[in-house]
């Protein structure tokens, strides 16, 4: 599990620079800063051109690369390399941070990207999504990829999935924009309360000494899931960071304050 320092992954021009920074004292607020408008504006016009080139990258079948892991895609269901996401989420699971008697939920998997990564560490990984073609999905990946043994993926509505249930540490990518979503492909993008319902049920699914990963774009409003965090007397420290032109991604590690 990540210690006290920070990890910052810088992205630019096909290089990562890997830096360690202190990570926030605990009575520093973390806040999800906005991009500058030339960047956000950016983000517009190559979110337009993902839409009319990268279509089928969404809305067909397609085989991506992970590391050195392969993935399946279905219509419907998120693609963890075309907004980078849940590559960059996988990219955080390695050896130094998961032990191999680790826990490990993974909320709204979609194609399973993080936990077949996290399987590949982990002593068993439970692998939950709303969108039955995102379980089909997983389920398929985790055989491809050989840790089906380790992989109980489910259906279900964020916490309802695992009742009862305690992990040393929950990954989430979640749905970034705030509204209701039109359909199961929009389930990525778009959710009405997941940030409440999430933050709500977080600590009674972590065990002693555990923690989430959260995923947050500066696309979304990831202020909202910080505030909802903190209202639930959540710590929240920065444990990575990736910087585009358009777009950052921030990785939060989430976790109850020691007693
Ligand atoms: C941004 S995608 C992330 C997919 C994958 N984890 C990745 O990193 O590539 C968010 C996922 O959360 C799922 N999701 C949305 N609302 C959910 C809910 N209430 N319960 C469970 N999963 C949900 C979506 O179907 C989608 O697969």
């Amino acid at each position: 599990m990540a210690g006290g320092n920070v990890v910052h992954s810088l992205a630019g021009a096909g290089t990562n620079i890997v830096m360690m920074t202190p990570a926030p004292q605990s009575a520093q607020l973390v806040t999800i800063a906005p991009v500058p408008w030339i960047a956000r504006l950016i983000g517009k016009a190559m979110a337009l051109g993902y839409r009319l080139t990268g279509k089928s990258r969404y809305d067909n079948f397609r085989i991506e690369r992970v590391q050195d892991m392969h993935f399946i895609v279905l219509p419907s269901v998120f693609n963890p390399k075309v907004p980078r996401t849940g590559d960059f989420l996988a990219s955080l699971l390695d050896s130094t941070r998961v032990r191999a008697d680790t826990a490990v939920l993974d909320m709204g998997t979609g194609s399973g990207v993080c936990a077949v990564a996290a399987a590949r560490l982990a002593r068993r990984v439970v692998a939950v999504d709303i969108n039955a073609q995102a379980v089909r999905c997983a389920g398929i990946n985790a055989l491809l990829n050989e840790v089906q043994a380790k992989i109980d993926v489910r259906q279900g509505d964020l916490f309802t999935a695992v009742p009862g249930e305690r992990f040393d540490l929950i990954l989430f990518n979640p749905p970034f924009l705030r509204g209701a979503p039109s359909d199961d492909r929009d389930r990525a993008w778009r959710a009405s309360d997941v940030a409440e319902r999430f933050a709500a049920g977080l600590g009674t699914h972590l065990k002693p000494g555990g923690c989430a990963w959260v995923l947050l774009s500066s696309f979304g409003d990831g202020d909202h899931f910080v505030r909802e965090f903190y209202k639930h007397r959540l710590q929240v420290a920065v444990l990575a960071e990736r910087r585009f032109v358009n777009e950052r991604l921030t990785i939060l590690k989430v976790s109850p304050h020691a007693h």
